[in-house]
């Protein structure tokens, strides 16, 4: 049996029959070839899969989706409409990636981070992105990555 499952997807209403046991992860991925979420793990560990539900950022390999109907999801394709993200461009600026298999899910929890807390301090930096892993950089690039996105984003009035 499958089910309808509708939802607002980076701005646009999208409606796909799926089974209802389809991750939200594979629904964005699979059915929206919105590859830019990345599957990193199979334990909920990494992160890379985050994406903002209702402005929320969520492991989307932890929900069905299902569980995002009628919702709003932005992905990393959607933070970039107007051009590069604040984000984006101080990750590449101070070199918060190497592979960048990590990036989008980085990206993700830091804007939900910047959008309450425009100017965080270290700690609450690293305590927003601790469910989120990176196998290259040691931290520290995206730590600094993320003090600068708050920079440009009070300086560009980004949100
Ligand atoms: Fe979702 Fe790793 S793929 S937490
Ligand atoms: Fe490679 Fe983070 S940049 S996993």
């Amino acid at each position: 049996m499958k089910v309808k499952v509708s939802m607002v997807v980076n701005g646009e209403k999208v409606e796909r029959v799926v089974q209802p046991r389809m991750l939200l992860v594979d629904f964005i991925r699979r059915e929206l070839r919105l590859t830019g979420t990345h599957v990193g793990c199979d334990t909920s560990s990494c992160g890379a899969c985050a994406v903002l539900l209702n402005g929320r950022a969520v492991k989307s390999c932890t929900i069905l989706a299902v569980q995002a109907e009628g919702k709003e999801i932005v992905t990393i394709e959607g933070l970039s409409k107007g051009g590069m993200h604040p984000i984006q461009k101080a990750f590449v600026e101070k070199q918060g990636l190497q592979c960048g298999y990590c990036t989008p899910g980085m990206i993700i929890s830091s804007y939900q981070l910047l959008s309450s807390n425009p100017n965080p301090s270290e700690e609450e930096i690293r305590k927003a992105l601790s469910g989120n892993l990176c196998r290259c950089t040691g931290y520290k690039t995206i730590i600094d990555s993320v003090k600068y996105a708050s920079k440009l984003m009070r300086t560009e009035k980004r949100k």
